[in-house]
């Protein structure tokens, strides 16, 4: 499963690369907004720091598929023919993603709250589909039970699309979809950190220290013991 930083804050993202194993970066218009910058300066200050062989997503706003192909012919001009254009599967973001897949364009579906959206989308030839984890488990449903369906359809049915699983708020549902080995997941930089937050570990490696300097004296480590 691949892992991605669900954020646009170049200083957060420049962390999450030097401390987690990162391959790539999601945004969406809120995100972006969170910035308060023109979107393409956040964005190119982003893609010049993670380089064109890291994954970048950037999302269209328009609504109607005439203007969507327009917005992801732009996106792909400002940031790279390599970056994955988001479109939300409505009816006439179906219709873009047929478009664009023709033409080449890498695709990310997005705003998938249902199988069906995500068999459609990759059917239209998407190469990644998003289901919203949270955001489903928000609405009384199972978000990790939607993502390991949707993986499973991609599968049986041949499909080369992956799920690129978004909207996580803790630990267990990353667990459950790395454990199902859905194609990655997005994630914020705050549930990131997450992952390996446990008291239990930060005692281990203070009694290992401890222990250490027993023998060894203060500040001592294997480099100077
Ligand atoms: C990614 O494609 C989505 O835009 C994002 O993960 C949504 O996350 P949220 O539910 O935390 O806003």
């Amino acid at each position: 499963m691949k892992l991605i930083v669900d954020f646009a804050n170049l200083h957060q993202i420049k962390e999450m690369y030097s401390y987690y194993p990162v391959d790539g970066v999601t945004t969406n218009p809120s995100i972006l907004a969170k910035e308060g910058k023109n979107p393409y300066e956040v964005l190119k200050a982003i893609r010049e720091f993670i380089g064109s062989n890291s994954e970048l997503h950037v999302q269209v706003v328009s609504l109607d598929a005439e203007a969507i192909v327009k917005e992801a012919h732009k996106i792909r001009e400002e940031l790279g023919a390599s970056t994955y254009v988001k479109v939300p599967v409505t009816r006439e973001g179906l219709k873009a993603i047929k478009i664009l897949a023709k033409e080449g364009v890498n695709i990310t579906a997005t705003a998938i709250y249902t199988q069906m959206q995500a068999y459609l989308a990759g059917k239209a030839g998407a190469l990644y589909a998003a289901p919203y984890v949270n955001r489903i488990d928000n609405l009384g449903a199972d978000g990790v039970k939607v993502a390991k369906e949707i993986h499973d359809i991609f599968k049986k049915n041949e499909l080369k699309t992956e799920v690129l699983a978004a909207s996580f708020k803790n630990s267990q549902q990353v667990l459950e979809l790395a454990k199902y080995g859905v194609g990655a997941a997005t994630i914020a930089p705050d549930v990131i950190e997450g992952l390996i937050k446990l008291d239990a570990v930060t005692c281990a490696v203070e009694a290992f220290t401890k222990d250490f300097e027993k023998l060894c004296g203060k500040g001592k480590t294997m480099i100077n013991c």
